[in-house]
């Protein structure tokens, strides 16, 4: 497939799974808006529809909440197809949404957006509009995930990390108890391989947490402490400190001076706490079990992923060299969780299959701080992995097998923006 071939077959696949003004990630397995799928599949539209990719996150921001969060899912039409849906939630919203939130990644994505935008005249009308209910989220985030004032948040469910069942959260998950939760059926494991999927009792976990936040009745101002998880993950500070700091720079363009200044400050002081989550020996940042109060060592990509974040020079060179480690133990970069880990399962979700949303922001964070021969490994591997086994959700990092959900929004995106904005080998 040459890469004209592949962009048309990318643009397909995000026009089938085009609602109107939302996409879902994939017909059948995900049939709801879902957060950081939207921030970033926006930036796969805008090489081709600027209008449609402001919609798309013009939708997502209209349905946060007045405390600031912006919710996970967005639950628009009814569908059965999806388990917990909305009265599993019961966060009693108009149009309902689930309670926990995902990577804030669309911060970064309005930024990008915005600054090669053909029609400039729209992107700063859009740009203007969505920074302030950006900000709000940004600021929710510290004041409800970082009560002492740390510089880093916690998540309160693996869900909310977009890496569901990351080994990282195994032991914390195993403190949370199941007690109470009745008897579920699953809807997942009907449209995807079981064995590609999360077990049974990660289920019965990630449901028992849905309960207890919903018994306090989705008050933000109580989860944070109230939660038996609550765990530091360097890939979603490294978002959500990459999203501040593309804010700052664009609010102080946009003449929006205490925008700028409150998102500088905010990544600044998160840059600074990253540091407490490095670690020598795996030669990449860790998880932080903050009820436990240490550091968790499982090898995964969430370390890495702080390469998105302007984290300090020395630092990517490290993880450079961690990816280029990890690229000698498998066939296509970068895989969730180091093959030589004993946990490790090239098929399994986010216990070692290849994602291309994280290879994109790793990549982009590389480029950042000057990084070459690397990238062009990362994304000469992404091309391969889609030539041999399609717009899959995930891949083996192995085999190149194809994983979980087909005809994958995000992954389509990934590939028309890699295509436009990497220089690619053709
Ligand atoms: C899975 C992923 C999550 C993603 C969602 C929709 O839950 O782990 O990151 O947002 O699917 O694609």
């Amino acid at each position: 497939m040459n890469h004209d071939e592949m962009i048309r077959h990318a643009r397909q696949v995000l026009s089938d799974n085009d609602r109107g003004a939302y996409t879902v990630p994939t017909h059948g397995l995900y049939p709801f808006q879902w957060n950081w799928d939207s921030a970033l599949s926006a930036l796969g539209f805008a090489h081709y529809d600027e209008p449609r990719a402001w919609t798309e996150i013009e939708t997502l921001l209209d349905h946060q909440w007045d405390d600031g969060m912006v919710p996970h899912i967005i639950f628009h039409a009814p569908d059965d197809g999806y388990f917990p849906g909305p009265e599993v939630w019961g966060t009693g919203r108009a149009v309902p949404t689930t309670g926990i939130t995902q990577p804030p990644v669309a911060g970064f994505a309005v930024r990008r957006i915005h600054d090669r935008a053909r029609d400039s005249a729209l992107a700063g009308r859009q740009a203007r509009a969505l920074l302030p209910k950006i900000h709000a989220w940004h600021q929710w985030f510290y004041r409800c995930r970082d009560p002492e004032g740390t510089g880093l948040v916690a998540l309160l469910h693996p869900w909310e990390s977009g890496r569901d069942n990351s080994v990282d959260w195994d032991d914390a998950f195993d403190r949370v108890p199941i007690d109470g939760v009745g008897e579920f059926t699953r809807r997942d494991t009907a449209h995807a391989n079981p064995a590609h999927r999360p077990t049974d009792g990660q289920y019965k976990r990630y449901i028992w947490l849905v309960q207890k936040f919903k018994s306090l009745g989705w008050d933000n101002t109580k989860l944070h402490d109230a939660s038996p998880f609550k765990v530091v993950d360097p890939g979603f500070n490294a978002i959500l400190i990459r999203a501040c700091e593309d804010v700052a720079d664009l609010a102080a363009r946009l003449g929006m001076e205490e925008i700028a200044k409150e998102s500088r400050a905010m990544a600044d002081k998160g840059v600074a706490a990253m540091e407490s989550l490095w670690s020598d020996e795996l030669g990449q940042y860790l998880c932080y079990d903050r009820a436990e109060g240490k550091l968790i060592p499982s090898a995964s990509i969430g370390g890495v992923l702080a390469a998105f974040a302007p984290i300090p020079k020395h630092r990517i060179t490290a993880l450079v060299r961690r990816i280029e480690e990890l690229g000698e133990v498998c066939n296509y970069l970068i895989p969730s969780h180091d093959p030589r880990a004993p946990e490790f399962d090239g098929l399994r979700y986010w216990r070692g299959p290849v994602w291309l949303i994280v290879n994109f922001m790793v990549a982009d964070g590389l480029q950042r701080a000057g990084e070459r021969e690397i990238i062009d490994r990362i994304m000469g591997d992404c091309l391969r992995l889609i030539e041999t086994s399609g717009f899959a959700e995930y891949h083996d990092p192995v085999t190149a097998e194809p994983c979980g959900g087909a005809h994958f929004t995000w992954t389509a995106a990934m590939i028309i923006e890699i295509l436009h904005t990497f220089e690619v080998a053709a």
